[in-house]
């Protein structure tokens, strides 16, 4: 099978496709011939090796994978010993090793049946970053509350934005792409950033990208209110600026969460029945062949992406 390999952390120049053996399932997994590989920022973190902490995980001096991706949507090829609920031929979404290949192995409880009607595309779109806005805002929103979504046109951002709608929430949300945000639902107010100041009171404020100062973030927040820190490009090489979430305010009964979203099975159900319903769309700005992956990498890294990119292994 061909595949997108890099054997050094570094830029997206480390990307070459290679023919590699096909795999085998495990126990309780299946092998995933795939139609579609969802692209986002923690794809390009694992690429560049970045944060340095990140390497603690995944390899210190080199990737102990040579392979990336994780979210895919595709036919099942074979399944291994265990696997009980999914048969070759179904048609199914969710986390997996090295999305980024024609074939790629995940653990059957990570992966559910394409939603009836969606894409290929869709679906691979729709995995590690709607569970995050997911993640994010589990627990946090009910009808009438205010919640502001800063970076709200990118890949956690677009679904956060509907994921908070969908629950009868105020939703204002900050963007450089005023229109795209506005397409994404009715009755949401939008703010461009770049030409206006964030004002408001929220009880909830989403910290998706542009690392502003929690000072900042905290005169937005309602006395009672909860910021959520999802993420924020250019915070330093080391621990990719985290110790701006180490917020210290004993008196405060504001919260402050640093979130670390999982896909976990339930997740993945969870979302399988969000797509099913509709409440929640993909948006995919552009699709690029497997062989084409260090473009799209490039692209995810210019952070201007309005939903998401997706590789598609057939455009070969
Ligand atoms: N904590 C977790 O578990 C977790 C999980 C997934 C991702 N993340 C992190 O979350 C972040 C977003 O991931 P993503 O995949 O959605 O990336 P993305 O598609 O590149 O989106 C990032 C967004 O940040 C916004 N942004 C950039 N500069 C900004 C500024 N000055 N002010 C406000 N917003 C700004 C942009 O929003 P507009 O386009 O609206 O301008 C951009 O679309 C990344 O840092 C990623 O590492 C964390």
């Amino acid at each position: 099978m061909k595949a997108i390999v890099r054997r050094s952390y570094g830029s997206e120049s480390e990307l070459q496709l290679e023919e590699l053996p096909d795999p085998t399932p495990g126990k309780g997994e299946v092998v995933v011939r795939v139609h579609a590989a969802g692209l986002d920022r923690g794809a390009w973190h694992l690429m560049t090796g970045t944060p340095y902490l990140a390497r603690l995980a995944f390899g210190l001096r080199k990737p102990r994978d040579p392979q990336l991706g994780m979210d895919a949507a595709g036919i099942v090829e074979s399944v291994g010993d265990g696997v009980t609920r999914l048969t070759v031929g179904d048609r199914v979404f969710g986390t997996v090793r090295g999305a980024f290949a024609e074939l790629a192995v995940g653990a059957e409880e990570k992966l559910r049946p394409i939603p009836p009607g969606m894409s290929f595309t869709q679906a691979a779109a729709a995995i590690t970053s709607a569970i995050t806005a997911l993640d994010a805002l589990r627990g946090r929103v009910t009808s009438g509350t205010r919640v502001l979504v800063i970076g709200a046109g990118g890949g956690v951002g677009h679904f956060a934005v509907q994921v908070a709608a969908a629950a009868g929430a105020r939703v204002t949300a900050a963007t450089s792409a005023p229109e795209f945000v506005a397409s994404l639902g009715a009755g949401l107010h939008v703010i461009d950033y770049r030409t206006a100041p964030l004002v408001g009171e929220f009880d909830v404020v989403l910290d998706i990208g542009g690392r502003r100062p929690v000072a900042e973030l905290r005169a937005l927040l309602a006395p009672r209110g909860t910021l959520v820190f999802i993420g924020g490009e250019g915070g330093g090489a080391l621990v990719g600026g985290m110790q701006r979430q180490l917020v210290f305010a004993p008196l405060s009964r504001q919260r402050f969460v640093t979130l670390l979203s999982l896909n976990t099975p339930a997740a993945i159900e969870e979302l399988a029945s969000l797509l099913a319903k509709g409440t929640v769309v993909p948006r995919v700005e552009r699709t690029y062949p497997l062989g084409d992956a260090a473009a799209a990498m490039l692209q995810v890294s210019s952070g201007s992406v309005r939903g998401k990119l997706v590789l598609v292994p057939d455009a070969n």
